[in-house]
């Protein structure tokens, strides 16, 4: 249902806990590429982490810095780059990724999200929160969304090694 992966950076995009630095970190491994957490470019970039710049300044300006940097990522050099799991939200963001790089949708069933965000309280948008409603609330206006990727993998519970397989699989 889609061509080869012609070399363009590969961007991995979902919700949150679905394992997308993880997986990319490996993907980015077996195919001998540099490896990208967007999220940690921009808080390389702003001198803070995340929850801070969305305590801080808000959801907004993290969103604008976050486009910034992925434009940045967007040199076609082939590459691996996990993001946030609201970049591809942003209209402008996800048009830049869907011209300019390999969109990969990594979706998870609900416990597994909820159980992998259980380990880190890190995230602004779960803080304080029931995580398993705001992901469901999450997937819901998200998912329309995220189906504009140019590829689609459902990670299964367990090793993230079979996730790995899977994309190499599909962008072979
Ligand atoms: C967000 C996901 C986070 C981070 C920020 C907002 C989101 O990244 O960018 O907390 O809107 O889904 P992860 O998907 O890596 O947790």
């Amino acid at each position: 249902s889609h061509s080869p992966w012609d070399g363009r950076p590969i961007v991995l995009v979902g919700l949150m806990g679905v394992g997308k630095s993880t997986v990319g970190r490996r993907l980015a491994g077996r195919l001998r590429l540099p490896f990208v957490d967007a999220d940690h470019a921009i808080e390389e970039a702003a001198g803070m982490t995340v929850a801070e710049i969305f305590e801080q300044f808000g959801e907004p300006y993290f969103r604008d810095g976050e486009r910034r940097v992925i434009a940045r990522l967007m040199d076609g050099k082939a590459k691996v780059i996990a993001t946030g799991g609201g970049a591809f939200v942003n209209e402008e963001t996800r048009a830049l990724i869907l011209d300019q790089a390999t969109a990969i949708w990594l979706t998870a069933h609900p416990d597994v999200l909820a159980e992998r965000v259980g380990r880190r309280d890190t995230r602004p948008l779960l803080r304080g929160k029931n995580p398993r409603q705001v992901l469901a609330d999450l997937a819901r206006v998200r998912d329309p969304i995220y189906a504009q990727a140019h590829i689609h993998i459902v990670s299964q519970r367990g090793p993230h090694e079979a996730t790995v397989t899977a994309i190499l699989r599909a962008i072979g």
